[in-house]
C-alpha cells in the first residue's frame, strides 16, 4: 500500500502573529471533515512554532525549519531539536536547499541534525535536490544519491523519515520538472530507501517540493512514488493550501 499523504507547508522566513489565522482556518477544515485521507503540517517561523500548536488544536502537525546537531550549548541563534519538541513540534526540514547553500551545510552536517530529530522523538522532513548545471548535465541521480548516502543516517523508519526531492531550479521560480522526469527521481529515490532499509524503504513517503500550487498539484501528485508535496509560497495562505490537500 502506498503511504498516507503528507502536504506539508514551509513559510520560511514568511508569517508575523496575524498569519496564525491561517493556522486556524486550517485546522477549522480538518475539523469540518474537509480535508481527506491525508496529513497537513505546517512549519513556520520558530517564533510562531508555540502559538501554532496551541492555534492548531491538535489537528495538523507544525514544524521547525532546521535544528542544530547539539541539544544544548554555546551555539548562538540556534535551536536544538529539544527545544522544538519542547514548544511541541512534531517534525523539522532538515537540509534544506536554502541551508545547503546560506548556511553551507554539508550531508555530514544535515546527517547529524536528523539524528538530533531522531533523538528529540521529531519525524526528520530531509531534503534533497540538484541545482540546474546540474540537472542540465544529467547528473541528478548522482547528486540525489549522494545526498541520501551522506546525510541519511542508519535506522530510517516510515514514522522517523520523510524524504523531500526539492530541485533547486524549481523552488520559487514557477517551473517544475516534467512528470515523467518527477517519476524517474522518485523511482530512483524509492529504489534506494529499499536498497538501505528493505521494506521500511517502500514505506518512508517521498514528497515533491518545488513550485507547487493549486494549478499544477493535481497532475504532480498522481505521479508515482510521490507521496505529498513540501510546498513554499503556495501554503503562507490557507486556502491556497487547501486546495493543494485537495489534489490527493
Ligand atoms: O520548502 C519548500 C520549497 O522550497 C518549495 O518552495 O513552493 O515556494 O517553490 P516553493
Amino acid at each position: 500500500d502506498a503511504p498516507r499523504p503528507l502536504i506539508a507547508g514551509n513559510w520560511k522566513m514568511n508569517g508575523l502573529r496575524a498569519a496564525l489565522q491561517e493556522i486556524e482556518t486550517l485546522r477549522d477544515a480538518v475539523r469540518a471533515g474537509h480535508v481527506g485521507s491525508v496529513d497537513l503540517a505546517i512549519c513556520p517561523p520558530a517564533t510562531l512554532i508555540h502559538a501554532a500548536v496551541q492555534a492548531c488544536g491538535g489537528v495538523l502537525s507544525i514544524g521547525g525549519q532546521d535544528c542544530h546537531g547539539a541539544p544544548c550549548g554555546a551555539h548562538t541563534g540556534d535551536i536544538s531539536a529539544e527545544m522544538l519538541a519542547d514548544a511541541g513540534a512534531g517534525l523539522v526540514i532538515v537540509g534544506h536547499s536554502e541551508r545547503r547553500t546560506d548556511h553551507h551545510e554539508s550531508n555530514p552536517t544535515v546527517r547529524a541534525k536528523t539524528e538530533a530529530a531522531w533523538r528529540a522523538g521529531l519525524i526528520a522532513v530531509l531534503c534533497v535536490g540538484e541545482l540546474r548545471e546540474e540537472r542540465e548535465e544529467g547528473r541528478e541521480t548522482e547528486v540525489v544519491g549522494g545526498q541520501l548516502a551522506g546525510s541519511v543516517p542508519d535506522g530510517a523508519t516510515p514514522d522517523n523519515l520523510v524524504v523531500a526531492y526539492e530541485p533547486v531550479w524549481a523552488i520559487g521560480t514557477g517551473l517544475t520538472p516534467t512528470c515523467e522526469d518527477i517519476a524517474a527521481i522518485h523511482l530512483f529515490i524509492r529504489g534506494e530507501l529499499v536498497t538501505r532499509f528493505g521494506e521500511a524503504g517502500q514505506g518512508i513517503r517521498i514528497l515533491y517540493g518545488g513550485s507547487v500550487k493549486p494549478g499544477n498539484a493535481r497532475e504532480l501528485m498522481a505521479v508515482e512514488n510521490v507521496d505529498g508535496a513540501l510546498v513554499g509560497g503556495a501554503s503562507l495562505k490557507a486556502t491556497d493550501f487547501l486546495a493543494i490537500c485537495a489534489c490527493l
